[in-house]
């Protein structure tokens, strides 16, 4: 994007070398949190994209995406839904799992919780490697993308937009 307001972002991120492996560059978003402005500049960059997108559903992953995730949905007006690490969710979930830049994972979410026909908005901090969600996702969204992680091959055509990209 264009947008002056991406460079104040971008230099919020702190970047921590090799953490929490060696090689691994990890990028920082509490300092990002940290700053009002750079912080406000992120949600409102979101909710200017997706204003006019008709989003009935901000599903975001835990635990860094429902930082962002939840003040995108308010301003959307749509509904917020965790995705979450297994386990967590006390009623019947469908589950996805997934590998990370470091490691692997699993999500759950809620059966019910997006109906057919829905417009979701998939929100999480980073995307190294790609996930994937079900429902009709219109677009995933992250606050930082890594170039050399190819995470957009892996999402199986959804669309994906990114704030800021790293190397
Ligand atoms: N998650 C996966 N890769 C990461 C990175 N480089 N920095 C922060 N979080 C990450």
């Amino acid at each position: 994007e264009g947008d002056k307001r991406v460079a104040g972002i971008d230099a919020a991120i702190r970047v921590v070398p090799d953490f929490p492996k060696p090689g691994i560059k990890f990028r920082d978003v509490t300092t990002l949190l940290s700053n009002y402005k750079a912080f406000k500049d992120t949600i409102d960059l979101f909710v200017e994209r997706y204003s006019d997108k008709k989003i009935d559903v901000v599903a975001a992953i835990e635990a860094r995406g429902f930082i962002f995730g939840a003040p995108i949905a308010l301003a959307l007006g749509a509904k917020f839904v965790p995705l979450r690490k297994p386990g967590k969710l006390p009623g019947e979930t469908i589950s996805e799992a997934y590998t990370l830049e470091y490691g692997k994972d699993c999500m759950e979410m809620h059966v019910g919780a997006v109906t057919a026909g829905e417009r979701a908005l998939v929100i999480d901090d980073l995307i190294a490697t790609g996930e994937r969600a079900e429902a009709e996702v219109v677009e995933c969204a992250c606050v930082i993308g890594l170039v050399d992680q190819k995470g957009q091959e892996k999402l199986g055509g959804t669309p994906l937009f990114v704030l800021v990209e790293c190397e």
